[in-house]
């Protein structure tokens, strides 16, 4: 499974980039108003280190004007991945971005039929929101292995890759990769979460306590 990471954020991204574990960067308007930074701008220093793909989000809401956003935002950058929510005009601008050879991420996925119509739109990824699902009651993961399952349906025409996205916990990682999720979107305190156990920190300080009553060193 792939991580992205899913923030606007410069210094995170870079610093978790440099681990050489992230695979690519989701951003939202909502993230870049939280950034308080200039969107292309933003867009285009992520580019500048991060090699995989980038999502912009388009703010239009017609055709016309999300395929023009789009182009805009594509020019910035080769990895630059066009985001478009999941209405019917999102979906005919997903058609004419991919046509056009720019991958795409259709947003704001909530159940398997939204998705099943933008990987027949071409979507490159599909986002399904599970931490908001899993806000008002329901359980995200469904929807996961429900999409997982109709994808898997199709392998020769459904192409399109299951980005989890509303990732609000480790819990949320480890369930994606089970369900056989393509890629995780993960803030980035989830995603150094995921390292943490305490029985590694309780381990590891008793090596370390039993190595320095040997007086040895290594180097
Ligand atoms: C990423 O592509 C999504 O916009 C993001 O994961 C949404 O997360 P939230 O539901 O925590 O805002």
């Amino acid at each position: 499974m792939k991580f992205f990471v899913d923030s606007a954020e410069i210094d995170e991204i870079r610093e978790l980039a440099e681990t050489g574990l992230v695979d690519g960067v989701t951003t939202n308007p909502s993230l870049i108003a939280k950034s308080g930074r200039d969107f292309t701008e933003t867009i285009k220093e992520i580019c500048s280190f991060v090699d995989g793909p980038v999502s912009a989000e388009v703010t239009s809401t017609d055709v016309d004007g999300m395929v023009e956003e789009g182009r805009k935002l594509a020019d910035i950058a080769e990895n630059v991945t066009i985001k478009v929510p999941l209405t019917w005009d999102g979906l005919k601008a997903c058609r004419a971005i991919t046509q056009g050879g720019t991958m795409v991420n259709v947003t704001l996925c909530f159940n398997a039929n939204q998705a099943l119509l933008a990987a027949k739109a071409g979507a490159t990824f599909i986002s399904p929101f599970i931490g908001r699902l899993d806000d008002i009651g329901l359980d995200g993961m469904d929807v996961i292995q429900e999409i997982r399952a109709i994808y898997d349906n199709y392998p020769d025409t459904l192409e399109t890759e299951i980005l989890v996205a509303s990732i609000r916990s480790p819990n949320h990682v480890k369930l994606s990769a089970l369900a056989g999720a393509d890629v995780a979107t993960v803030p980035p305190k989830v995603l150094r979460d995921l390292t943490k156990h305490p029985l590694t920190d309780k381990g590891l300080d008793a090596f370390l306590k039993d190595w320095k009553s040997t007086g040895q060193t290594i180097l």
